[in-house]
């Protein structure tokens, strides 16, 4: 769908759509357009139920007086104020939901304007939420009819200055970029998107300025990264590390970057204690940890954010075969300690216990956040309403917490502490890879502490939040990238250099 800005213009075709305030009260270009139609508006609305509350919508087909123009639609803006920025966002993926619906391909929105306010954000915001809102996966949907398709071909927000609110596009333009790309990668199937075929996906954003480096089976060998290699011995996909580095403050160079890490589980048969088949399915998402990651660098890429940035995807496919890890096996982690190998389908930890230490070791970031689709436990704990946040430091988990609330993907602070992890102690090796059932997203939170080194460190468990049954006004069912917005957030809130 292609997304413009113009001057205020009456549009002589497709949809037209205005902004009706609390009780009914009609914007200026909403009164225009009832006059030239000879009052269809208020007629309209008086005999339905639509009275302007906010984000309700009505279609009035086929005006008089409008030429060409297939119908005007209505959206409910509430009381006459901006809003906060989600709001306006919201609002935009519920008018492009709604003009999908009733097939219409062209439709151009007149913003409101409100003296004194940025009415060029506002337009911004609502065409990022209808870009948002607009994503649908379906390139393997070959026998799909026209009328099945979503029809909206484009999109015209009519604003006062519509150079500034482009302008004002720009960034949000390339952070949906960045949340697509994401979506993307989350949503292909496992025999698409495996260990090579997701690093290779990542190799893409050299061409937005990231190093790209991908590590083989050899190198994370030299490594010691036997943890990690464990959960990939059973596949016939070979393991891989990628390592995003997006350098855009060169004049803080010699200062440490921040990291941001994902699991990258290409699919999670459960290995050797395999999964029952009843929804195996939806573990070909359980990269959904790594695919944030390589979004997120791709969106703070894209609109250059002035910041120095690691990203780092272990990637691997969790398998049984003759050549798996077995329940009982002991290997020794990158950083010295050994792990006795309980429950091989508590792979994810394992995984990012490595690449937590080999991030640390290398880069001595001035924090570590991780994320990862890691326990079921973490859904009976939070639903699919929030996020699980562990974090060993206060200021990273509130500035996390308050990125998360206003980009409305929120995050919940779970507890750490030593009880959790003694949980954990083996009698055979330094830990197990499992607490046993109490408290189990708690105990994986432990586990991958163990491998932090004094560093601020925060772990988001998103394994509730990576998919989702059911359309929101900017998300769509399916691949969420729940997380993309959020850091994207949290870095320019904090982080960035003027
Ligand atoms: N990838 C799963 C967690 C998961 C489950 C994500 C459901 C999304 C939806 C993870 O690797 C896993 O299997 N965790 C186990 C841990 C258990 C063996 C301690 C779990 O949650 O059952
Ligand atoms: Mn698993
Ligand atoms: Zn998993």
């Amino acid at each position: 769908m292609k997304i413009s800005f113009a001057a205020p213009r009456m549009p002589r075709s497709g949809t037209v759509v205005v902004a009706i305030m609390e009780d009914r009260k009609m914007s200026p270009h909403a009164s225009e357009i009832d006059k030239q139609t000879g009052g269809a508006l208020k007629r309209a609305m008086e005999a339905s139920r639509f009275t302007g509350k906010p984000d309700e919508t009505m279609m009035i087909p086929a005006p008089a007086n409008m030429g060409d123009v297939s119908r005007v639609m209505l959206i409910g803006v509430g009381k006459p104020r901006l809003g906060d920025r989600s709001v306006r966002q919201n609002r935009g993926g519920v008018i492009l939901a709604a003009l999908n619906a009733v097939g219409e391909t062209n439709a151009a929105f007149f913003v409101n304007a409100f003296k004194g306010k940025d009415t060029a954000m506002a337009a911004a915001d609502l065409a990022f939420g209808a870009k948002l809102r607009s994503y649908r996966f379906d390139k393997y949907r070959t026998k799909e009819k026209p009328e099945q398709k979503p029809s909206m071909k484009e999109l015209t927000l009519l604003v006062d200055g519509p150079k500034a609110a482009e302008k004002e596009f720009e960034p949000l333009d390339k952070i949906a970029d960045g949340v697509i790309f994401t979506r993307d990668l989350v949503s292909e199937p496992a025999n698409v998107i495996y260990p090579e075929s997701l690093a290779a996906e990542a190799k893409k954003l050299a061409s937005l300025g990231v190093e790209v480096e991908v590590l083989d089976e050899k190198q994370m060998k030299t490594l010691g990264m036997n943890m990690l290699l464990g959960v990939a011995q059973g596949s016939r996909k070979p393991a891989r590390l990628v390592v995003m580095q997006w350098k855009g403050n060169p004049r803080a160079k010699n200062k440490a970057p921040l990291a941001f890490l994902g699991k990258g589980v290409t699919f999670d048969t459960g290995g050797i204690s395999i999964k029952p088949a009843g929804g195996m399915e939806d573990m070909k998402w359980d990269m959904g940890g790594a695919g944030v990651v390589i979004g997120l660098m791709k969106a703070l890429a894209g609109r250059k954010a002035r910041v120095n940035v690691v990203g780092i995807a272990g990637c691997v496919e969790n398998m049984p075969d003759g050549n798996a890890q077995r329940p009982g096996d002991i290997v020794k982690s990158m950083s010295g300690q050994t792990v006795e190998v309980i429950n091989t389908d508590a792979e994810g930890r394992l995984v990012l216990g490595d690449a937590l230490w080999y991030c640390q070791d290398r880069f001595k970031p001035q924090f570590m956040v991780n994320l990862a689709t890691l326990t079921g436990a973490i859904i009976v704990a939070l639903g699919h309403d929030h996020a699980g946040l562990f974090s060993n430091n206060e200021m990273l988990a509130e500035r996390l917490v308050s990125a998360g609330k206003s980009v409305e993907e929120k995050l919940w602070r779970m507890p750490l502490g030593d009880a959790y992890d003694r949980m954990l102690d083996s009698d055979a090796a330094d830990m197990k890879n499992i607490g046993g059932r109490d408290a189990g997203s708690i105990t994986a939170a432990q586990f991958l502490q163990r491998f932090v080194n004094n560093v601020p460190w925060a772990h988001l468990d998103i394994a509730g939040m990576t998919w989702s049954k059911k359309d929101t006004a900017i998300v769509p069912k399916g691949a969420t990238a729940f997380g993309v917005r959020l850091l994207e957030r949290f870095v320019a809130d904090h982080y960035e250099g003027k």
